[in-house]
């Protein structure tokens, strides 16, 4: 019986820990996103949208934080409509970047 407690206990903080990094990564595409991109991912005059963006949907979650941490910018660029580059989010730790590429996949889900 104390070992059923035992597990019901990490099961439940898996699952607290589990929401606290979905929400941090909505949290941070708020801040360091949506002012380019769109706050449901729409996009902008600045910036492509989300959703329904093939590269989100498709690509494997190494190759989008690549863009993320790296940004895109000179020949890389693949929006020749988008005047302004993918700056590099060089402040954001990689627990933080996976969060914000859940959060991406979702936009791109709608
Ligand atoms: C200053 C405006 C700006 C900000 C802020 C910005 N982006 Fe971008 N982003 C762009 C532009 C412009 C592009 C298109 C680059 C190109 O031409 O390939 C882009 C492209 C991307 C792409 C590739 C999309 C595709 O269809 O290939 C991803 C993924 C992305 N951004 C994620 C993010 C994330 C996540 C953040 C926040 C941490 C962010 N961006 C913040 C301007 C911005």
């Amino acid at each position: 019986m104390k070992k059923l407690i035992g597990f019901g206990v990490i099961a439940l903080s898996l699952a607290v820990a589990g929401s606290a990094l979905a929400a941090d990564g909505a949290a941070t595409y708020k801040s360091k996103c949506s002012p380019c991109h769109g706050a449901e991912g729409q996009g902008s005059a600045m910036a492509p949208a989300f959703t329904k963006n093939a590269f989100v949907k498709d690509s494997k979650e190494a190759d989008i934080a690549a863009v993320i941490k790296n940004g895109r910018s000179g020949a890389a660029k693949k929006y020749k409509n988008f005047a302004i580059d993918m700056p590099k989010q060089a402040t954001l730790d990689d627990e933080t970047v996976k969060a914000v590429v859940a959060h991406l996949k979702t936009l791109a889900a709608k």
